[in-house]
């Protein structure tokens, strides 16, 4: 995988700096105990009173599932997730199992999960493009889910295709400087 060019101000872990979410993907396949690795490591988020509140539909590419999950995509990202070799649903109960209470974190939790999975295959040489360009609706019903369900995101899961990355000029992003995310005790006047 490209290695990157981001620096951190301070020092972080460099599995961190190395994900990032190119769409240049070369259409190959996953097996499925690489794709279980990412969702096991989805599976240790943390979560409110350890709730578990999240879940996990996939569909591989050239499976039965595949164009029911491909078609809920917006057109943008149909166009470069032919590509890609699996999409993964990531779905959260908005209430807690804990006594059947509204738990307003349920996509915090799924958000955990989001980001352990993407480390988890940065680290295994995959990548991992989080989507909310989908019809959200179509979705829920796809999945014939009760309103007691969120649809969070929907998870694009591949390799990276270097040649065509560079063809298509990605660029890996950078982020605003810690000064303007971070702040001891109050927040400054301008403030918006
Ligand atoms: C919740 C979420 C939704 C996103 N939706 C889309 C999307 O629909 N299409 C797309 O091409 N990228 C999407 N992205 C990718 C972001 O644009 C990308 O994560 C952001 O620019 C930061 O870049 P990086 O992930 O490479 O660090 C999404 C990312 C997240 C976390």
């Amino acid at each position: 995988m490209l290695k990157t060019n981001r620096i951190s101000t301070y020092p972080i872990n460099q599995i961190i700096l190395n994900r990032w979410s190119p769409r240049a993907m070369t259409g190959e396949s996953i097996d499925d105990a690489m794709l279980m690795s990412f969702f096991e490591s989805a599976r240790w988020a943390p979560s409110s009173m350890n709730n578990q509140l999240t879940r996990f539909v996939y569909a591989k590419k050239d499976t039965a599932h595949w164009q029911k999950f491909f078609d809920l995509l917006v057109e943008f990202n149909q166009g470069w997730c032919k590509d890609v070799a699996a999409l993964v649903m990531i779905i959260s109960r908005k209430k807690s199992y804990h006594k059947d209470m509204p738990q307003p974190s349920h996509s915090l939790e799924a958000g955990a999960c989001m980001q352990n999975l993407m480390l988890e295959a940065t680290s295994r040489g995959y990548v991992v493009h989080g989507m909310t360009g989908l019809d959200f609706a179509t979705a829920h019903k796809l999945l014939e889910l009760s309103e007691d369900w969120s649809v969070d995101v929907m998870l694009a899961v591949g390799v990276f295709d270097k040649a065509k990355s560079e063809e298509m000029k990605e660029e890996i992003s950078d982020r605003k400087p810690l000064s303007e995310l971070v702040f001891e005790g109050v927040l400054p006047e301008d403030f918006e």
